[in-house]
């Protein structure tokens, strides 16, 4: 069990993310005055009503009312909890998420980080003993600093190396075999998996090496040997290099995906850091989803020959749930025979980049491939084209881009839009998501003298700190007021809140999303009249629950007469509004 994750990280956290950044890694932001606008990820639109405040630190949604922080954000767009919104949000800034309740329990995961970050250091330091090995990268062309960057290692050829690191107890012989460094013999003991390969560690998000990929000298079999699934190693979800794109490049605007290691680490040593690799299975959704998490763009390299195109194709259907207006998937098929790595080396970074740029869209391709299944041009191809088009078209999600695709679908076919929509099941392909109603404030309506205070407070934390407290608030009974004190209490104590994080602190309170929305409205009292506004405002509650306080009271006073102690409050009351008039 982990502690909680303490407030005051999450209110630095939102402090120091830039939620442009954030959000403009995966949508396409454009600057408007002091905001940035797109069109709404939330919602299918053609014209921009999305707003992103930098210095709220808050994003807001005019058309569907979508708003949040940078973590609502990722929480939304990313489709994770909290806690992994937080640990995405500190990863970017290099922050580690601390846990509450100092002596914590240690995850049951770590001692096999341990291991393996050790059998990282020890391939490591046998490439630098192991001459063969470091004559095998040279030739295919790498240098020791990219060596270095990926922690590229050898497993000497031996079936005790590594396990001659490591003390005999059994505790720690189960250790390595869970993380899959050494095998379980039939007759007891063990052995090493990896011997006598070039091991090409995998890292996770923060960088941990998770497992390894090891790749025989020469010729032989396997070419790759890699690590098994462990309780830290999933192929399906890892990427291959995703971390050391990350740490070359702050802003990645792309990934491309590739198929080996060595195409990878070759790109990166011709200057092309933004290349990952699946770990030598079809791309998942769950990768296209993690990939999605850091860029908008997505550059597929495939082989062109048709184990490369069948690979394309299943990429192509992991990637429709994901893609949407603001994301881009694209596919780059090399000439046969080649690889990025062969590619690269034959016709160097730039004219590579050159062919990355030139790839094929995701619907260039889709419709290319489907009129290929198809067959010919005939009447009866284009019902095929229809019908192949239906399953696909389910997968994506409503919004404009499935708009954009169904109308280049319709034209392939020769039918309008409608004809086809009906033609591929009646269900209307582009049915808008409801947008929620808003009640505008009634013209006469002026908001109450709490809400003002409220609304001045969330927008500007920073006057909680000097602004002046009548006494006597405390008591005032009237709704929202116990809320207003808690919010002057919270500016006091933190300073330094930005008007997101205030708001992200209510996130499971029933406050939360009545001060969500006020921060999603302008605030119409200027700067410099805030900080006045704000104590005015305070000083006409306390009056103002004074006088609906005596008005109970005298009222009381008429039927049941009272009570020793409501005299005194009276009379308190009435010296308090005396002296405040005075
Ligand atoms: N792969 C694997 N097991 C194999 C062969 C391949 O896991 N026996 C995976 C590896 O992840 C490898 C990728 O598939 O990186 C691509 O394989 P391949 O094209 O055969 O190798 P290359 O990446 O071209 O490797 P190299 O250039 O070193 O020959
Ligand atoms: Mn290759």
């Amino acid at each position: 069990m982990t502690g909680r994750i303490p407030q005051h990280f999450i209110d630095e956290l939102l402090q120091r993310a830039d939620i442009v950044e954030i959000v403009g890694s995966r949508v396409p932001l454009r600057k408007a005055g002091r905001e940035y606008k797109a069109c709404c990820p939330f919602h299918g639109e053609k014209t921009p009503s999305f707003t992103v405040s930098p210095t709220k630190g808050f994003y807001h949604c005019f058309g569907c009312g979508a708003h949040g922080t940078a973590l609502g954000f990722l929480m939304e767009y990313d489709r994770v909890e909290f806690v992994a919104a937080v640990e995405e949000l500190a990863a970017r800034l290099g922050l580690e998420v601390p846990r509450e309740g100092g002596g914590q329990p240690q995850s049951p995961l770590a001692p096999l980080y341990d291991v393996l970050a050790s059998a990282t250091n020890f391939f490591e330091q046998a490439l630098r003993a192991h001459p063969a090995a470091i004559e095998y990268l040279r030739g295919r062309g790498l240098d020791g600093e990219t060596a270095r960057v990926f922690r590229i290692g050898y497993a000497p050829p031996a079936w005790d190396a590594l396990l001659g690191e490591f003390p005999e107890a059994q505790d720690e012989r189960a250790r390595l075999a869970t993380a899959g460094l050494i095998v379980a013999r039939d007759g007891g003991g063990y052995y090493d998996r990896f011997r006598d390969r070039i091991m090409f560690p995998i890292r996770d998000s923060r960088g941990r090496v998770i497992g390894f990929g090891g790749r025989v000298l020469g010729a032989g079999e396997p070419k790759y040997l890699n690590s098994p699934e462990t309780p830290v190693f999933h192929k399906g979800q890892e990427l291959y290099g995703l971390y050391e794109a990350r740490q070359a490049e702050r802003r990645l605007t792309r990934l491309l995906v590739v198929e080996g290691y060595m195409d990878v680490v070759s790109l990166a040593q011709h200057g092309i850091r933004d290349a990952v690799a699946t770990l030598g299975t079809a791309t998942t959704p769950d990768q296209v989803r993690r990939l999605f998490r850091v860029v908008p763009e997505i550059v597929f390299c495939f082989d062109g020959d048709r184990a490369g195109r069948s690979a394309a194709w299943r990429a192509l259907q992991a990637c429709l749930p994901e893609v949407r207006e603001g994301r881009q998937v694209r596919f780059l098929f090399l000439p046969d025979g080649e690889d990025p790595d062969s590619l690269v080396r034959r016709e160097g970074a730039a004219a590579f980049a050159e062919r990355a740029a030139g790839s094929l869209p995701l619907s260039d391709y889709l419709l290319d491939e489907l009129r290929r299944q198809a067959g010919p041009d005939s009447l009866d191809a284009r019902a095929r084209l229809a019908e192949l088009a239906r399953p696909l078209l389910a997968l994506l999600p409503p919004g404009v881009y499935r708009e954009l695709l169904t109308d280049r679908l319709a034209e392939a076919v020769g039918l309008r839009r409608e004809r086809l929509t009906a033609a591929l099941g009646g269900e209307p392909v582009n049915a808008p998501p409801p947008i929620p109603e808003r009640r505008p404030r009634s013209a006469g309506q002026r908001p109450s003298l709490v809400r003002q205070a409220i609304t001045l407070l969330v927008h500007r934390p920073d006057l909680g700190r000097d602004v002046p407290v009548p006494s006597g608030l405390g008591n005032v009974r009237s709704k929202g007021t116990a809320l207003l004190v808690e919010l002057l209490q919270l500016t006091r104590d933190v300073p330094g809140l930005t008007p997101g994080a205030l708001v992200e602190r209510f996130r499971d309170r029933p406050e939360g999303p009545h001060l969500a929305e006020i921060l999603t409205g302008q605030l119409l009292v200027s700067e410099a009249a805030a900080a006045r506004e704000l104590a005015d405002s305070l000083q006409r509650i306390v009056a103002q629950g004074r006088d609906e306080r005596l008005a109970e009271l005298v009222a009381k006073a008429a039927t049941d007469g009272l009570t020793t102690a409501e005299k005194e409050e009276f009379r308190q009351l009435q010296r308090a509004g005396i002296a405040d008039s005075g």
